[in-house]
């Protein structure tokens, strides 16, 4: 697997929580594509009695899950305690007004750390997970977490960020200096590897690429502060001096389009892989051990399933 980031967790509690108030109104893109992989779902005959989202920041997926699946148990963990306090807010008035008076939510919100969570083997019957794991820097023991906690034949479905997202700013800083300013997201391949690494059988991959425009670069890191998505390098060293700064922003002008906006690409990486003791073998198995297919193939899969 290549480098991942070195990312200090601290720091990515820190900006998260700062974030929590606004994050909601920035999420555009986390909502949309929290949707696509609630979507995927439809197609799944899986009725858990248990469910996790994990990174579930202000529960747009957790929401999702308690509507989809009423009578289940929904789990949602995060690391930033005033993410969690935020999705108990909007969680809550689900609840009737007798049970919201009681501050009661009817997801069980528990702050910790996907790394290492404090649930016992097999808890879960489906693992729901969005556009978390990019900030994870070892995928291998989250995965593994992740694969300890899911029942025999329960489901991971998940969302993360994939090499292209952010291409622009990673090339606009490129022009100014060779310093890492923007995470480093993993191939889907690599993503998948480290799923069968941690025990998990039939991983399928596939990519859908959002692009977001603004009227000025600056519009693209104001959204990622928004949403507590700042680059956090595990030596917490500020990267970023005015002039540097300015740099960047004119050299992000060469992407501009001729409608006069500037572009940021997100590559979103859709994940799901079985708790399922044999590793799929199909003909079709592509390198690395990903199996790619469309979503009628997904369709088709789940369906047998
Ligand atoms: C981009 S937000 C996504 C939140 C939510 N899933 C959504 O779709 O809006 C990423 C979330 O992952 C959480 N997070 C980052 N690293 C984590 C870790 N190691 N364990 C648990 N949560 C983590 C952050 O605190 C943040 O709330």
């Amino acid at each position: 697997m290549p480098p991942m980031n070195r990312i200090n967790r601290h720091t990515i509690r820190r900006h998260f929580s700062r974030a929590a108030s606004a994050y909601d109104e920035a999420a555009v893109l986390q909502r949309a594509v929290a949707a696509h992989l609630d979507e995927r779902l439809d197609l799944v005959t899986l009725r858990p009695e248990r469910v996790l989202d994990v990174g579930a920041g202000t529960g747009i997926l957790t929401e999702k899950m308690l509507s989809r699946y009423p009578r289940a148990e929904v789990v949602a963990v995060d690391l930033s305690e005033p993410m969690l306090r935020h999705a108990r807010g909007k969680l809550a008035g689900r609840a009737g007004w007798w049970a919201r008076l009681r501050g009661h939510c009817p997801a069980h919100l528990v702050v910790a750390d996907a790394h290492q969570l404090p649930f016992g083997d097999g808890s879960f019957d489906l693992i729901v997970s969005n556009l978390m794991l990019q900030w994870c820097d070892d995928l291998d023991a989250v995965f593994t977490e992740l694969r300890r906690l899911l029942r025999p034949e329960g489901l991971l479905l998940f969302t993360s960020f994939g090499p292209d997202t952010l291409k622009e700013l990673r090339a606009a800083w490129a022009q100014v200096d060779d310093r890492e300013h923007v995470n480093t997201f993993i191939d889907m391949h690599d993503v998948g590897d480290a799923l069968i690494r941690a025990g998990f059988g039939q991983p399928v991959m596939d990519v859908e690429h959002f692009t977001l425009t603004y009227a000025e670069p600056m519009g693209v890191l104001k959204d990622l502060k928004a949403i507590g998505a700042t680059y956090s390098a595990v030596d917490g060293r500020g990267l970023t001096g005015k002039g540097r700064l300015q740099a960047m922003l004119k050299a992000y002008e060469r992407f501009r389009q001729p409608d006069g906006r500037v572009p940021a690409t997100y590559e979103v990486v859709h994940g799901h892989a079985w708790a399922a003791p044999e590793v799929f073998k199909g003909p079709d198995r592509a390198r690395d051990g990903v199996y790619e297919m469309t979503l009628e193939d997904f369709q088709r899969q789940v369906r047998k399933s």
